[in-house]
């Protein structure tokens, strides 16, 4: 199976697993993209962010959340009352996967398998017994599953603090929408909509930190 597992090392902290993660061969998609994208932010942040997987600009930049989706976020949490600065951002998949209808065309973000957030799910893992967050929020159906199961559905559980058992530790977390899935909406409305169903979860995650 594929898995993370034999690149993580044994000890250190975040540092430490930067560097271990920018050699993980643990799936095939380290293949295609230009390279590891792994968590930042604040190492004692009290909330822990988590994403699909690294975007386009993502991928070039090394750095999560850089992008159109980065920026529309930052100014969701800004607007919830959340510091994005104080925060710690993350993705269930650290690897870009991506299609091109031609060569050299524009890549397209394509979702990760199970197979694959599986095998990525070490360094979530590492990432949270190293940051301990008061509180997890989930964005959007890949980061759900990835840390509670595949049977997780956005809808059924968005804008509640939910209490949960993750790698043997109570978590809490709120779970929302994917900040992409605001930037595809259909029309100016349907934008507007989905924005402010963002930002009223995200003032249940403000709500649970203060
Ligand atoms: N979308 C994500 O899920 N993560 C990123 O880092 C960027 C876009
Ligand atoms: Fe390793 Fe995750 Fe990249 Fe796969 S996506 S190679 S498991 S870091």
């Amino acid at each position: 199976a594929y898995t993370a597992e034999p690149f993580l090392p044994d000890r250190g902290g975040l540092p430490a697993l930067r560097r271990a993660a920018a050699e993980c061969r643990g799936c095939p998609l380290h293949r295609d993209a230009t390279q590891t994208v792994f968590g930042a932010g604040n190492a004692h942040a009290r909330v822990m962010l988590v994403g699909e997987q690294p975007g386009d600009q993502e991928d070039r930049q090394g750095k999560p959340f850089v992008g159109p989706a980065g920026r529309l976020l930052d100014r969701a949490l800004e607007e919830a009352g959340i510091d994005p600065a104080e925060a710690y951002v993350t993705n269930a998949v650290k690897h870009f996967k991506f299609t091109r209808t031609e060569p050299r065309k524009r890549r397209i973000h394509k979702a990760p398998t199970l197979r694959e957030m599986t095998a990525c799910g070490p360094w979530l893992a590492a990432e949270l017994a190293v940051v301990e967050p008061e509180l997890i929020v989930v964005l959007g159906a890949t980061a759900g599953k990835a840390l509670l199961g595949s049977s997780f559905r956005v809808g059924e559980v968005r804008g509640a603090l939910l209490e949960r058992e993750i790698h043997g530790r109570q978590e809490k977390l709120v779970a929302t929408v994917h900040p992409s899935s605001v930037l595809r909406a259909q029309d100016d409305a349907d934008r507007k909509a989905a924005y402010e169903g963002l930002v009223s979860d995200l003032k249940v995650a403000a709500r649970a930190l203060s």
